[in-house]
């Protein structure tokens, strides 16, 4: 199967930054989530589940500092499939206006595939992918 990525880029604003001037580490992993989220979005189409949820976020290191005014690109791929699991790598690399793209912080995350119980329930399911 070809490798399944997703791309995705947030601009670095005054609302994101923390005490010491620089993006806030908390706002970097939602931001990690999201795109986790949209190469889970592209890895899930066609399967019979109604998407999926973050159980792990594993391995997040800080490499560089974020600046106020710095774009951030990420890219999610998906590194392992299991039965309702599967696994993603996101890198995510800052660029400023000045300065080549430096690696600013990388995770790998898990995320469980889930379908709506007739109760309403999201339940875990059996996404039938492989990778
Ligand atoms: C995700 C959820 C539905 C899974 O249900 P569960 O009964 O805990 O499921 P399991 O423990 O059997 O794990 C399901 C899968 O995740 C894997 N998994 C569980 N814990 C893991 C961990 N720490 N690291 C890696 N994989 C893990 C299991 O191996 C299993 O994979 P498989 O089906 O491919 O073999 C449930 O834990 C949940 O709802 N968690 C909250 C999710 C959430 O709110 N996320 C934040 C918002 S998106």
């Amino acid at each position: 199967m070809p490798t399944v990525s997703a791309k995705y880029s947030q601009f670095v604003m005054p609302d994101h930054i923390n005490v010491v001037g620089t993006l806030f580490g908390g706002q970097m992993i939602a931001w990690v989530d999201l795109a986790a989220a949209k190469v889970s979005h592209r890895f899930l189409k066609g399967a019979d589940v109604d998407g999926a949820v973050t159980r792990t976020i594993d391995k997040v290191e800080f490499k560089q500092p974020v600046y106020l005014g710095d774009w951030v690109n990420f890219t999610a791929t998906i590194i392992g499939a299991g039965k309702t699991s599967f696994k993603i790598k996101v890198d995510a690399y800052a660029e400023g206006r000045n300065s080549e793209p430096r690696l600013a912080c990388i995770a790998t995350i898990v995320m469980v595939s889930v379908k709506k119980d007739e109760d309403g329930n999201y339940k875990k399911t059996p996404h039938g992918k492989s990778c």
